[in-house]
């Protein structure tokens, strides 16, 4: 198994570009079951979860054209409605494969992603929203298994504001007889970038990016191309990577237009940012002061940046609260900075961090995919050598990761 060597105190300097969002291409990608025609995709990043999805879609029959960051998914033939177990244990987005299969073939079995890591993580809200659409779901076996012969319309209120939920919903009712309305939607970016891949593809979806998202069933959609967003938390990542150093990074072909409340954060921590249209650049202090800062859905602080700022905490001035809202076990990477010589109390789902002068290097273990980022943080401004087993958790989610901290100037190494 893969583990990653750091050797603590370089400070970052130079520019990264970064990747397609992988929260965005997932989903995207299931659109492609959609329609009989190609979708043509740019801008996919190349990971190990999207390979996952390629693999899962080729075994549904999808016919796929692979060329670096360029996707062409030719679903003419869906031969085969059926995501196994195999399959959703490694990746939960998976489970986006179950609302386009339906509205498509009037049929899917898509196994249950059971519990994950950072929390028990169900499906009911995907199920309960098909279900609204007339779908006819049982679950046997450890598998959903749905049908319907057309989906209609419906109005849908999810009890909890769900990413994935909203997502499979929304790509169910492209193809749904009439109108769905859903409510309490997730307002996340890479919801948006979906619908626009969606109304590419002839689909009519409106107020994606708010919390009532209306979706007007079309008897077909037809192929499209579309460019993936890039990925805000692969580039607050790096900027965080950056600050913890006192560094000085432009980061390119990104936007910081999805990344305000990270960014007022990284402001508050005492780092200068400077916006260009498509780039980013931070000049972090010699020393950050500490933020505390609560997850929430978009448009507030992401949980997926939350460990991230945990590591950039355990060296900062001061004293900082996090909150996590979202995932009731997301505190894992917790045990591990102290191995490293971190202060963190918690209790329940807040986290206390007292900044500490310096982290001593230790062996740690990556546990899910953002834990591993933020090891990585604290790596990078951790005294000595810093070894993080486990590191499949970080090619799941980060392109080049050695090659691009590498780029600025970071000594890290893979070893075998
Ligand atoms: C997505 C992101 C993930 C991010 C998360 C929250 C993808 C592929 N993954 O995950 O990186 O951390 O959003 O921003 O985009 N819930 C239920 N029932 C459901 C669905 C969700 O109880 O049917 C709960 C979850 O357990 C969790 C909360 O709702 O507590 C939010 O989860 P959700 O937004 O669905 O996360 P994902 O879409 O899985």
């Amino acid at each position: 198994m893969d583990k990653l060597l750091i050797e603590g105190g370089a400070v970052l300097r130079g520019e990264v570009a970064i990747s397609g969002a992988k929260n965005a291409a997932l989903p995207i990608l299931c659109a492609a079951l959609l329609s009989a025609e190609p979708l043509e995709l740019s801008n996919v990043p190349e990971l190990n979860d999207i390979a996952t999805m390629l693999r899962l879609l080729e075994e549904m029959g999808v016919k796929i054209q692979r060329d670096g960051h360029r996707v062409t998914l030719d679903a003419s033939q869906i031969s085969n409605p059926v995501a196994s177990y195999e399959r959703v244990k490694t990746m939960r987005a998976s489970i986006l494969v179950l609302g386009p299969l339906v509205a498509r073939c009037g049929e899917a079995r898509v196994s249950l992603p059971g519990g994950c890591a950072i929390g028990a993580r169900p499906v009911d809200q995907h199920i309960k929203g098909l279900q609204a659409m007339g779908a006819e779901v049982t679950v046997e076996q450890g598998y959903v298994h749905a049908k319907a012969n057309r989906l209609k319309g419906a109005r849908i209120c999810t009890d909890m504001v769900t990413v994935t939920g909203t997502e499979n919903l929304m790509l169910a009712a492209c193809l749904a007889a009439g109108e769905t309305i859903i409510e309490n939607a997730a307002r996340e970016p890479e919801i948006v970038d979906l619908a626009n891949c969606l109304v590419a593809m002839g689909a009519r979806i409106s107020g994606a990016g708010t919390d009532t998202i209306r979706i007007q069933g079309v008897e077909r959609l037809h192929g499209a191309q579309h460019r993936v967003m890039p990925d805000r938390i692969e580039t607050g990542t790096y900027l965080c990577a950056a600050a913890v150093t006192g560094g000085t990074v432009r980061l390119t072909d990104t936007s910081v237009a999805y990344l305000d409340a990270v960014v007022d954060k990284l402001l508050d921590a005492g780092c200068e940012i400077t916006m260009e249209r498509d780039a980013i650049r931070l000049q972090a202090p010699a020393r950050l002061k500490a933020v505390s800062l609560r997850t929430a859905p978009y448009p507030a602080f992401p949980t997926d940046m939350q460990a991230q700022f945990m590591a950039m905490n355990c060296v900062a001035d001061g004293v900082a609260t996090i909150r996590e809202t979202i995932f009731e076990n997301r505190f894992m990477h917790v045990n591990e900075l102290l191995r490293l010589g971190a202060n963190i109390q918690i209790e329940g789902n807040n986290a206390v961090v007292r900044g500490v002068e310096r982290l001593q290097g230790a062996t740690v273990m990556a546990t899910d995919l953002r834990a591993s980022a933020s090891l990585i943080v604290a790596g990078l401004v951790a005294q000595g050598e810093t070894l993080i087993d486990r590191i499949y958790h970080l090619d799941r989610g980060y392109e080049k990761i050695e090659d691009k901290l590498h780029a600025l100037g970071a000594r890290v190494r893979r070893v075998r």
